[in-house]
């Protein structure tokens, strides 16, 4: 049974007290917790402290949203994975849309940082997906080759520890997520092209979509066979509704095979 995740991805929002209302709400999702479904928070970095002091004790994993490809020295403005494992995250998102759109991170940046990620010890979130003009030259799948690539060039077992999230860029944000059998056909083929690129763990790694995913489309997405759980922005940041989420995403991630 392939691991089964959901995470929200906070961006860059809160305050110290919007911060601990949050993860005093999401605490309460402890109750629901099953083995096979895991809950993760990437905060930004300067509540890292506080989320591990609110989460410690907890089913409830957190993570970054980003970190440098280097190892430390003069980076101003910069996060280290060893900081990062430092505040406890045991997570990091990597090559999300935003990162590579609005800030010019490109896939051999990633790569770096992935490959980094992993030799420091934090399992890599890596995010993939196509713009909107990109899928309606049908170079889809050409897009998402080319961002697995890069990764698997540093090796066939870069992806060991890793989970794949799948987000269309023009579903982030935008309130129109990609339909059901839309994303299973994609995550259908990333697991076929990781085959393809010499690793054998297509199988079991968990490739999660993200993109407006809210609690009125989550049930037919996670229904989906090869859809292992969320990548949740905007939705993460409201407790009510990321619980409601976690709920309909639990009684089904419980009975995947
Ligand atoms: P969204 O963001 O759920 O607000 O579309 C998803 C993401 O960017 O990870």
């Amino acid at each position: 049974m392939r691991k089964q995740y959901l995470i929200g991805n906070w961006k860059m929002h809160g305050s110290k007290t919007s911060v601990a209302e949050l993860l005093n709400n999401i605490k309460d999702s402890e109750k629901k917790d099953q083995s096979n479904v895991n809950m993760i928070v990437c905060p930004p970095y300067v509540f890292l402290e506080q989320t591990q002091e609110f989460l410690k004790n907890t089913q409830l994993q957190w993570g970054g949203q980003n970190m440098a490809a280097e190892q430390e020295g003069p980076y101003t403005g910069e996060i280290s994975a060893l900081m990062l494992l430092d505040f406890g995250c045991r997570y990091v998102l990597l090559g999300h849309s935003e990162r590579r759109h609005l800030y010019g991170e490109t896939d051999a940046q990633i790569a770096k940082k992935i490959d980094l990620a992993i030799k420091t010890g934090l399992a890599p979130i890596l995010c993939v997906g196509e713009t909107l003009a990109e899928r309606q030259a049908k170079l889809t799948n050409t897009v998402l080759r080319t961002q697995l690539e890069k990764v698997l060039d540093y090796g066939s077992d870069r992806l060991k520890t890793a989970i794949i999230a799948y987000e269309p860029v023009w579903a982030i944000g935008t309130g129109i997520s990609a339909q059901p059998e839309q994303a299973q056909e994609v995550h259908q083929f990333l697991r076929e092209q990781i085959k393809f690129l010499g690793s054998d763990l297509a199988q079991e790694l968990p490739i999660l979509y993200g993109g407006s995913v809210k609690a009125s489309n989550a049930e037919a997405l996670f229904r989906m066979p090869d859809i292992d759980g969320g990548l949740i922005g905007g939705a993460s940041l409201d407790a009510v509704e990321f619980l409601r989420i976690y709920g309909i995403f639990a009684s089904i991630a419980g009975h995947k095979i």
